[in-house]
């Protein structure tokens, strides 16, 4: 059978990586897809570097436009990244009958039902294995493999940066800041991590697993979308004490009202597994009905582990591109009017247990007045820390862990603690999840 073509949009890193794993295990590869797959074209403005990289093997352009309107174009790998002109070439590829590959979790969680609705009109594949939690096949899983399963809920390390710093933090008990600066002079963290450290990227990836797990269109305008960089390294500290350990978690939950769709540091237990995946790995705890949890770890980016979730798209793309469209996998993993419109959560409804922190006067009366307003919030307490003040300072902090209880509760208990006279500044807040 002839080869299946393949134009490739930006060599970069992953760009380069896709290259070069498909041409050291070709052989299987071909063996595995039923057919040869070959890159033929790269365009990267950056021509003097692709031409090095590709070895004179594959036609260089400097104009992405060249390669999607390319009639010998099979499937278009779009490594680009952002909304505006990745957009406009993956749009266009589909118009013109090719399918794509990307690994652009961004377009996806802003644009993707605008893009899978294009594509299905015109009977081509949109894969996107790369663009959650990098070479872990977590798409394919939620997708394909826990398929006969109601999902309850999924909750991921998801973004490689901001563990990493978590990780230093808790280890070497240094601040945000000051391991920030030491991820960047290591190449973990982007000059500009805003994208990181602010939890958008967690929030693209949470919101593109919720489309899949739940069956709702993508819809990262109603994520709840906190980051790392107010995290004190105090907090990480008590957390440890009381048994818990902090990361940034993308969590999506199935609940009777509707679905929650959150990113923000959580508390977990630190016996789980999952609480101890640490430094630049990923990984994802699924919760299905039939099968229980199931746990997916592995390097969420880099040059071939990401390869390797761009050419498992390509193989499969070569394998079902003869089966009629209407027997494909959907691309969200529901049949496309079978989709709900089940409304995503505002984070007061949504429902957690919190990590509370306050500075108080070391005076009777403080921590009952605490309790108090606590417990007419119908807010349980599942455990307490106590510091002595230290030497010559008339103020303690006081740690508490509440049971589940509503967004919207806590909030209002905090005000109330917040106005006591014997609080100092404020409450610090932190989510907490058991994920048992
Ligand atoms: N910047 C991401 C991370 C990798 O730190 O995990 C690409 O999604």
């Amino acid at each position: 059978m002839k080869p299946i073509k393949v134009g490739l949009l930006g060599i970069g890193t992953v760009g380069s990586g896709t290259f070069n794993v498909l041409k050291r295990n070709q052989e299987e590869i071909t063996r595995r897809a039923g057919r040869s797959i070959q890159i033929t074209m790269v365009a990267d403005l950056n021509t003097t570097r692709a031409k090095e990289l590709t070895n004179g093997e594959c036609e260089v352009v400097n104009d992405a436009n060249l390669v999607v309107n390319n009639p010998e174009i099979d499937i278009v790998i779009e490594l680009i990244g952002g909304y505006g002109i990745a957009k406009e070439l993956v749009l266009k590829a589909i118009a013109n009958g090719k399918h794509v590959v990307t690994a652009n979790k961004a377009l996806l969680a802003t644009h993707g039902n605008e893009i899978f609705k294009a594509a299905q009109e015109k009977g081509v594949m949109v894969a996107f294995e790369a663009a959650v939690a990098g070479g872990i096949p977590i798409i394919k899983a939620l997708r394909e493999g826990l398929t006969a399963n109601r999902i309850e809920w999924a909750a991921g390390i998801i973004n490689g940066t901001t563990n990493f710093i978590l990780s230093e933090m808790r280890e070497k008990g240094l601040d945000f800041d000051v391991v920030l600066k030491e991820a960047q002079r290591l190449g973990y963290a982007e000059a500009d991590p805003t994208f990181d450290i602010e939890g958008i990227d967690a929030a693209h990836k949470a919101t593109i697993m919720s489309a899949i797990a739940f069956g709702i269109p993508v819809q990262f305008d109603k994520a709840y979308v906190e980051g790392i960089t107010k995290l004190q390294a105090t907090d990480i500290r008590y957390a440890e004490q009381l048994g818990y350990r902090i990361k940034l978690l993308g969590i999506t939950r199935r609940t009777p009202h509707g679905i929650e769709l959150r990113v923000h540091p959580t508390l977990i237990p630190a016996k789980r597994l999952i609480a101890n995946v640490e430094g630049a790995m990923n990984a994802v705890l699924v919760q299905g009905d039939a099968v229980g949890a199931t746990l997916y770890y592995g390097k969420g980016a880099g040059s071939e582990p990401t390869a390797s979730a761009v050419i498992a798209d390509l193989v499969d793309i070569t394998r079902l591109a003869t089966a009629d469209p209407e027997h494909r996998v959907p691309h969200l993993a529901f049949q496309p009017n079978a989709m709900t419109d089940t409304p995503i959560l505002p984070i007061s409804e949504v429902t957690t247990s919190y990590y509370l922190r306050m500075q108080v006067a070391d005076q009777p009366g403080v921590l009952a007045d605490v309790t108090r307003i606590l417990a007419d919030s119908t807010i349980s307490i599942d455990a307490m820390l106590q510091k002595e003040p230290a030497e010559g300072e008339t103020e303690t902090d006081i740690i508490m862990l509440t049971h589940q209880t509503q967004e919207k509760n806590v909030e209002a208990a905090i005000a109330k603690i917040e106005a006591l006279p014997t609080v100092v500044g404020q409450v610090t807040k932190i989510r907490l999840e058991q994920l048992s």
